[in-house]
């Protein structure tokens, strides 16, 4: 990932900054594209993960469609060419705003997560004198098995519609007459790294799919949402997930009617082996107890390890010298503000240069200003020439 005339390149570069090796993403597209699309299913990928235009048109350019959870998203996902027909729309707090940006581009499709948002994109586009494509985001109730912060798809969390309150939704979709249910949508969590969960999805959505359709709803898209987990153990040794296994999975486990068509939301599974987080050491502490290297990226710059403990490999791109521990902390007035404890990396001196791993998903988008942290550069590979 990080040959010698990157890292040279690096040098000359202020730091912090993301770097994005769009080899990576595109050999992950490819997998994707082998295992997914060439199966029929129909993969929006989730601005949420990673916004970058550079990086929309790639993904775009590669077949897939998108999944957007505001008007912001929706207007960018446009930008990058993305089709309104391949914009799914999702959300548990849409605003008016939001629904009307997407009615006004005539979107394929609203997520939807409670009776009340029916009822306002209902009128909205009644408004617009418009009929809005939806599908129900239903809560199955399936434990993802991940942090409880990207946990999304049990009774507990805020998100879908839980089956006890299907029926009355049900009952409720003949007067929203400016509304067409096409589909039924899950997402039950992020950075999934088992697929026993998937597993679990799949039965739940046989079920319901079933229900629904004994109803008399004719639903063209089943949408299982995303949340295939990455290594952030080895990022080298495995760069791309195993989207074989993934998508067979849900081949052996999903049960299509000949009108369905599966849809999935990925992310992370996506972009996020493809991003760094590149940062030089400001100091080194000799502690009594610890060793500390501190680097000009923050928590402002990569927040996923304060607050999800979340675990980035540290590659030192700059040292050979033995190794020794460090906590690897950035300059925030935070004791969370710290990327690593007690991990062996080359010693390193002021001015060496450290790649945070694996933070191409939920990594730049997630950035803030906190301090007064200035706005940091994206590189992308082909900008190093
Ligand atoms: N669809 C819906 C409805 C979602 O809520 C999400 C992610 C996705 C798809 C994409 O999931 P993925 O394939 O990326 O797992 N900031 C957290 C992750 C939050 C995920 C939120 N929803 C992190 O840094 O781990």
């Amino acid at each position: 990932m990080f040959p010698n005339q990157v890292v040279d390149s690096f040098r000359g570069l202020k730091t912090p900054f993301y770097y994005y090796d769009l080899d990576v993403l595109k050999s992950t597209l490819s997998e994707i594209k082998k295992h997914g699309l060439k199966r029929g299913y129909h993969i929006h990928y989730a601005l949420k993960a990673n916004h970058q235009l550079h990086v929309l048109e790639i993904i775009k350019e590669a077949g897939l469609g998108a999944d957007c959870v505001s008007g912001g998203e929706i207007n960018r996902a446009l930008e990058a060419g993305f089709e309104a027909s391949q914009i799914a729309f999702a959300g548990v707090g849409k605003s008016d705003d939001e629904i009307l940006v997407a009615l006004e581009n005539d979107i394929f499709c609203f997520n939807c997560e409670s009776p009340q948002e029916l009822e306002v994109i209902n009128s909205l586009a009644g408004k617009m004198g418009t009929k809005a494509r939806i599908a129900l985001r239903l809560n199955p109730n399936v434990n993802a098995d991940t942090h409880h912060y990207i946990t999304t798809g049990l009774n507990e969390n805020k998100f879908g519609i839980n089956e006890e309150d299907l029926d009355s939704v049900l009952n409720q979709l003949p007067e929203l007459s400016n509304l067409e249910l096409i589909g039924i949508h899950f997402h039950i969590g992020s950075q999934i790294e088992k697929l026993t969960p998937f597993e679990q999805l799949c039965e739940k959505a046989n079920q319901l799919n079933n229900y629904i359709e004994s109803k008399g709803y004719e639903l063209t898209v089943i949408n299982v949402g995303g949340g295939f987990g990455i290594n952030y153990h080895h990022p080298n040794e495995n760069s791309i997930p195993d989207f074989d296994g993934f998508f067979e999975l849900f081949d052996q486990h999903i049960n299509l009617k000949p009108h369905q068509k599966l849809h999935f939301e990925l992310g992370r599974s996506v972009i996020g082996q493809s991003g760094s987080l590149i940062t030089k050491v400001l100091y080194t502490k000799e502690g009594r107890t610890k060793n500390f290297a501190v680097v000009d990226a923050g928590m402002t710059e990569l927040i996923r390890p304060a607050l999800y403990q979340a675990l980035h490999q540290i590659d030192v791109l700059t040292s050979e010298l033995p190794p020794k521990k460090y906590d690897v902390v950035g300059p925030i007035c935070e004791s969370s503000d710290t990327f690593r404890k007690d991990i062996e990396i080359p010693e390193v001196r002021r001015g060496d240069i450290v790649a945070i791993r694996s933070c191409g998903a939920y990594g730049e988008v997630m950035k803030s200003t906190y301090n007064l942290r200035p706005q940091i550069a994206s590189v992308f590979s082909d900008d190093l020439g």
